[in-house]
């Protein structure tokens, strides 16, 4: 094998030096695993773009809201190796949580106005756990550019709010949502569905692309679009809307009115699994 497997902060700090040294350029993926082809995507950006590439692997527990998420995410490295050296990716950088998080550990990053609405809302703490594995990731890998998924929107706008206030010299790259030939936006967490729960799930990016249709045609009202989306949703008996706003895609704020391009994004539960997607819609 090719790839570098790095579990220490120190090693992944000497791999760093020695690149520099180099002068090649450093990229960054960062992941919890489970990887897929959206990660692949992500992957293959950087590569295109990087001297040397490094994806971190690490499933961050200070940004589960609930313990038997965390219990429950899939693990599966020795797939996740093959699969990272096979899309050209130099290191994998695997550190355990003690090796992330030292005891005692009392520093948290933090984008409040970003993380008031969508996700932040319902998952309390989420954000504050991803800013600050993120900047720590940051701090040690010290890359040039780090790639980030926009089915996450609003994981990618806290990043990029928060890598330019604190002066992190790092230029994050949004990479598009890679879907199933359905729609289904890909996910880690997709492996949990059941059949049906599978079948049912592209109800969630059809109600986005009808709420994006309706923009496009002119409507300005956001309560309007978020009816018609909802109502769509509420046909299928399995699924369970969390929410469903439109928002700057800036700010995350939500609008009162539709002027510019916005973002339409939406949470819903099938069964235990929880799902997110967005699409972004431009008023004409
Ligand atoms: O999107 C993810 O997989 C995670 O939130 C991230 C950015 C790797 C931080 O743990």
């Amino acid at each position: 094998m090719n790839l570098e497997l790095i579990r220490a902060v120190a090693h992944m700090r000497e791999f760093v030096a020695g690149a520099r040294l180099q002068g090649r350029t450093i990229g960054c993926v960062p992941t919890m695993g489970a990887l897929h082809a959206g990660h692949g995507a992500l992957m293959d950006r950087a590569r295109s773009e990087c001297g040397s590439v490094v994806a971190t692997i690490f499933v961050n527990p200070i940004q589960f809201d609930r313990p038997d998420d965390y219990e429950r995410y899939a693990r599966t490295l020795d797939a996740d190796l093959v699969y990272s050296e096979a899309r050209g990716v130099d290191v994998v950088f695997a550190p355990s949580a003690a090796e992330m998080y030292p005891e005692p550990s009392a520093t948290f990053v933090e984008v409040p106005e970003l993380a008031r609405h969508l996700c932040g809302e319902f998952r309390p703490g989420h954000f504050r756990g991803v800013a600050t594995v993120v900047a720590k990731l940051f701090n040690i890998i010290q890359p040039d550019a780090a790639y980030f998924g926009e089915k996450d929107a609003q994981q990618l706008a806290i990043i990029e709010q928060m890598a330019r206030d604190l002066n992190f010299p790092v230029r994050i790259v949004p990479v598009p949502t890679v879907r199933e030939p359905d729609g289904l936006a890909l996910s880690s967490r997709n492996q949990r569905l059941t059949p049906e729960e599978r079948r049912v799930a592209p109800a969630l990016f059809q109600a986005l692309s009808r709420a994006r249709e309706l923009i496009a045609a002119g409507e300005r009202n956001p309560q309007v679009v978020k009816r018609v989306a909802a109502d769509l949703l509420s046909r299928q008996a399995a699924m369970r809307l969390e929410y469903l706003e439109i928002v700057d895609p800036r700010s995350m704020q939500p609008v009162d009115r539709i002027s510019g391009p916005v973002r339409v994004a939406a949470a819903v539960w099938l069964g235990t699994t929880r799902l997110i997607d967005n699409v972004i819609a431009q008023a004409s």
